[in-house]
C-alpha cells in the first residue's frame, strides 16, 4: 500500500453496528460501506446457526466489512469490540432495547467512542407520554436508554426516524400488509393527518452521513425528506394515480380501529396502537424544536432521497 493510500485509510471513521442482520441494521452496514467507513459488525454467536443470517454476514464481509463475535452477555466482548472503533451504531429489535444497558456499561469501560446511536429510528420517544398501551412501552424504554446515556455523558445522536416506507407505505398503512392493495382500502378517520414516509435506504444513509457530523453531536435528528410530508389519504390518491383506478375505502373511526385490539397477537397490538398514534392522533406533525432538533433536510439539502412516488413506482 502507497503511503497516501495508508494515510486515508488510517483516517476512515470506524463504525460498529450492532443488530446488523436486522431489518434496519442490514441498512445502515450497506450505507455505513457506501459511506466508505470502515465497518464492523458485532454478529451473536447464535447468529452461526441461522442460514440466511450466515449468508448475509458473508455477504457484507465480501463487501468490506470486518466481522466481530460478540453479544450483550459477553460484556469482555462489546468492551474488545468498542476499543477498536470511534462511533457505534445499534439497531437491536424493539423488545431489546433495554439491552443496551449493558452496552452503556461498556461504551464507559472502553472510554473511547465518540458517537453512539442508540436503537430508536422511529416516533421521538420523548414526545410520546401520552402513548397508549401496549405501544406506550417501547417508547418508555427508549427513554430509559436515553437518560442513561445523558448521565454517562456519551456523545450521542437520537435519530427519529418517522415511518418506514416498506412497513407503512408499502401497504398505504394497512395492518400487517405490505404490498399495496389494489381492490380497497381502509383509511383512518378522515385520512388527513400528516405523517413523514421513508424508504429505510434514506433513514440508514441520513444516519450514517450525521454519524460523522459534528452538528448532530447530543442533538436528535429528525428524518424529514420535504416532499413525503403526506397524509394517508394523498398517499392513496398516488398510488390509484399510478394504479389507474379507483380503490374501495372504509372508513373508520378511532373508536371502531381500537375495539379490534384485543383480537391481535401482542405484536399487531403494539401496530395497532402506534397506528392510532400517527394515524387518529397526528402525532408525527410538528416541527423539531431548535436548536436540540435538528431536520435532515437542513443538514442535507442535496441529498436525494426517494419520494413516496418513486416508492409506490416499484410495486407497478
Ligand atoms: N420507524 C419505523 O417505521 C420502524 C419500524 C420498525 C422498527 N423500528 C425501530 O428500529 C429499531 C430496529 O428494529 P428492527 O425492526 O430493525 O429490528 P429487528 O430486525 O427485529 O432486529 C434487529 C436485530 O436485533 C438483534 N437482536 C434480536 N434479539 C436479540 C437478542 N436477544 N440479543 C441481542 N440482539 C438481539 C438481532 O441482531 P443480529 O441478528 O444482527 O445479532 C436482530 O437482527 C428498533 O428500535 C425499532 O423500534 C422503526
Amino acid at each position: 500500500m502507497e503511503m497516501d493510500e495508508r494515510k486515508e485509510e488510517e483516517k476512515k471513521m470506524r463504525v460498529l453496528i450492532i443488530g446488523g442482520c436486522g431489518y434496519i441494521g442490514r441498512k445502515l452496514v450497506m450505507a455505513s460501506l457506501a459511506l466508505n467507513y470502515q465497518t464492523y459488525i458485532l454478529y451473536r454467536p447464535q447468529n452461526a446457526s441461522s442460514l440466511y443470517k450466515s449468508q448475509m454476514l458473508m455477504e457484507f464481509k465480501i463487501m468490506g466489512a470486518l466481522l466481530l463475535q460478540g453479544s450483550f452477555d459477553d460484556h469482555e466482548s462489546l468492551v474488545s469490540a468498542l476499543r477498536q472503533v470511534d462511533v457505534v451504531v445499534c439497531s437491536v429489535a424493539g423488545d431489546q432495547i433495554l439491552q443496551q444497558l449493558k452496552l452503556i456499561q461498556a461504551i464507559k469501560e472502553a472510554g473511547n467512542i465518540k458517537r453512539y446511536i442508540p436503537s430508536e429510528f422511529g416516533m421521538d420517544p420523548d414526545r410520546m407520554p401520552h402513548a397508549i398501551p401496549p405501544g406506550n412501552q417501547i417508547f418508555i424504554d427508549k427513554c430509559v436508554i436515553r437518560r442513561t446515556i445523558e448521565e454517562a455523558n456519551i456523545p450521542f445522536t437520537y435519530v427519529s426516524a418517522n415511518c418506514f416506507a416498506g412497513i407503512f407505505l408499502a401497504g398505504l398503512a394497512q395492518l400487517a400488509t405490505f404490498m399495496p392493495p389494489t381492490n380497497h382500502v381502509t383509511i383512518y378517520g378522515n385520512g388527513d393527518k400528516k405523517c413523514i414516509w421513508v424508504a429505510e435506504e434514506d433513514v440508514a444513509m441520513y444516519t450514517m452521513m450525521a454519524v460523522d457530523d459534528h452538528r448532530a453531536e447530543n442533538k436528535v435528528l429528525y428524518v424529514r425528506p420535504p416532499a413525503n410530508f403526506l397524509t394517508q389519504m394523498e398517499v392513496v390518491n398516488i398510488w390509484e394515480k399510478l394504479l389507474g383506478k379507483v380503490l374501495d375505502k372504509t372508513i373508520l373511526s378511532p373508536q371502531d380501529w381500537l375495539s379490534k385490539m384485543d383480537k391481535y397477537p401482542l405484536f399487531e397490538q403494539i401496530a395497532v396502537a402506534h397506528l392510532y398514534q400517527i394515524y387518529y392522533c397526528g402525532d408525527l406533525d410538528f416541527e423539531p424544536e431548535k436548536p436540540y432538533g435538528l431536520d435532515t433536510n437542513d443538514l442535507y439539502p442535496e441529498y436525494k432521497y426517494v419520494s413516496v412516488e418513486e416508492y409506490l413506482r416499484r410495486f407497478i
